[in-house]
């Protein structure tokens, strides 16, 4: 295929989407499936409606209204064009170049002519690279088809060439004999073609095959009739062709996109320690010097700036992670981590976490709509939920932030240069002033000023010789008594005391 230096651009987009897709065997529709953090038809949207000068069309019919919405949330100047109920390919382009016609009507503008790229919502690896090339292959050829060449072409169609070579016309297997299933050069079904041509021949095609559909292929036959050019362009790569019709077929795109995707980071500065288990969407910006450790999964829009370490066995959905900083074995969804801050091992990231630059969120630790202050931390085993903490400030281990009477949630706020003691409950919601301390174990219930100590600790309780009293004969108890502990069956009495006394 000739470099595309310079885009030739079609003037519309058809891209046919109205199939049914039953060998996926769900209730979501085939083309609304997702690879790489966007749909089928998505990836194939993303790689051809930039070329189209004029229109983007996609064709529908199965699960019309849901792909339908799909497409508009993805392109929202998409025409989306029924499929009646005549079958085929041929059929389909045709109901979408009528619509496309309506719709330029209603909106007081001339048909369209030139040519429209004809391309499948189930073919989501073709890249704009392949489309444009194929475009500017030939721009003057009525018909120009994008072929591949197989090993095992069963089930496709096969392009049929006549003794000078030219492309003459397209058998589909069902229809084709033996000498012609022999043939191992594939339609792809991605075309650019004559809009005029179209528009002459896609209305009388006949159904006269093995499957009693309108053929688009046929468009060939009738180009070559017309003493029209026809070409065909080789695909660099055949796996960008491959179509997906079953949750088989889904994973390998899945994957084959993802080793793509990997590789054009690698090749832009990104440390990727193992692609096998390292995931990331399309949408993910990765700097230079990030390294991705095994197990990572990147998705819908995460950016991490360079220099930061991510995994190994992390997840972030929609996250910011900052230059430098580190997140071990985390879970995140809609967070941001701060330059040089660290997070994990063991963390949960919830929603409007904002973790300031050189900020610690540690191990087992949950935070929710937090914001935590540059170099502030929250090192062990808390939930920090509804609240904003200073800088500099630290939360000791096993704290919670009570933010829920089960009907409303609180909000606590914590200053700056802050030391909440181990193992408290802080009840929101709640002040805690700059410079504060708390002791271990606080139940916080008011206020703490500025600078102030707050302690709500209750007298620590003594019974002596409660284990040999209440769980004779265990080790424990054993144990007591090689300690030399009083006995009550020895005579001596437990004795209720109050700290020291004994
Ligand atoms: C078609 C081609 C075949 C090619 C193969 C490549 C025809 C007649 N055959 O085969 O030469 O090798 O693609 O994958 O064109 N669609 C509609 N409406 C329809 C039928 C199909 O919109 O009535 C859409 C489907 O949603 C799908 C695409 O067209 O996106 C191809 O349909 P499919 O049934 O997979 O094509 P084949 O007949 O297998
Ligand atoms: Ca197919």
């Amino acid at each position: 295929m000739p470099d595309a230096t310079t885009d030739a651009p079609c003037e519309a987009v058809v891209v046919l989407a109205a199939g049914q897709g039953t060998r996926m065997r769900s209730a979501t529709p085939k083309v609304l499936h997702r690879i790489g953090g966007r749909s089928l038809l998505g990836h194939a949207l993303a790689a051809a409606a930039p070329l189209a000068a004029g229109a983007t069309v996609v064709v529908v019919r199965h699960d019309r209204d849901q792909v339908a919405e799909h497409a508009a949330q993805v392109l929202p100047e998409v025409v989306v064009a029924d499929q009646d109920e005549v079958p085929g390919t041929g059929r389909a382009l045709w109901c979408g170049l009528q619509a496309l016609d309506a719709a330029r009507a209603a909106a007081g503008l001339p048909e369209l002519d030139g040519r429209v790229l004809v391309t499948y919502g189930d073919v989501p690896l073709i890249t704009r690279r392949t489309l444009a090339g194929l475009l500017a292959a030939d721009p003057g050829a009525a018909v120009s088809v994008l072929t591949a060449v197989l090993d095992d072409a069963t089930g496709y169609g096969r392009v049929l060439r006549d003794a000078s070579g030219e492309v003459s016309g397209i058998v589909e297997h069902k229809d084709a004999d033996e000498a012609q299933r022999a043939v191992r050069e594939i339609n792809t079904g991605v075309y650019a073609l004559d809009l005029a041509l179209c528009r002459q021949v896609l209305p009388d095609l006949r159904a006269a095959n093995a499957q009693g559909e309108q053929y688009l292929t046929d468009v060939i036959a009738h180009a070559r009739e017309r003493g029209l050019r026809v070409v065909a362009v080789a695909a660099d790569d055949p796996t960008e062709v491959d179509g997906v019709n079953d949750r088989v077929q889904l994973a390998a795109a899945g994957a084959r996109l993802n080793a793509r995707v990997l590789e054009a980071h690698m090749r832009a500065g990104v440390g990727v320690v193992d692609p096998a288990t390292t995931w990331v969407d399309v949408d993910v910006e990765l700097a230079q010097d990030v390294t991705l450790l095994p197990g990572t999964q990147l998705h819908d829009g995460t950016v991490v700036a360079a220099g930061a370490v991510v995994g190994p066995d992390t997840t972030l959905t929609r996250c910011r992670v900052g230059a430098g900083a580190q997140v071990v074995r985390t879970h995140g969804s809609d967070a941001v981590v701060g330059p040089a801050a660290t997070v994990g091992p063991f963390a949960y990231l919830r929603p409007g976490t904002d973790l300031g630059e050189r900020g610690k969120i540690g191990t087992f630790v949950e935070t929710k709509n937090a914001t935590i202050g540059a170099g502030s931390k929250v090192p062990h085993l808390s939930y920090v939920g509804d609240a904003t903490i200073g800088v500099g400030s630290n939360i000791g281990a096993a704290c919670v932030f009570v933010n829920y009477d089960g009907v409303t949630k609180s909000a606590s706020v914590i200053g700056d240069h802050v030391r909440i003691g181990s193992d408290n409950m802080l009840i929101a919601p709640l002040v805690v002033g700059d410079g504060a301390y708390t002791a271990a174990g606080a139940v916080l219930r008011k206020d703490v000023p500025p600078g102030a100590l707050a302690m709500s600790v209750a007298p620590q309780r003594i019974t002596e010789g409660w284990v040999a009293s209440k769980r004779a004969g265990t080790p424990s108890a054993e144990a007591a008594a090689r300690a030399g502990a009083p006995d009550p069956h020895d005579g001596t009495t437990p004795t209720d005391s109050q700290g020291a006394t004994r």
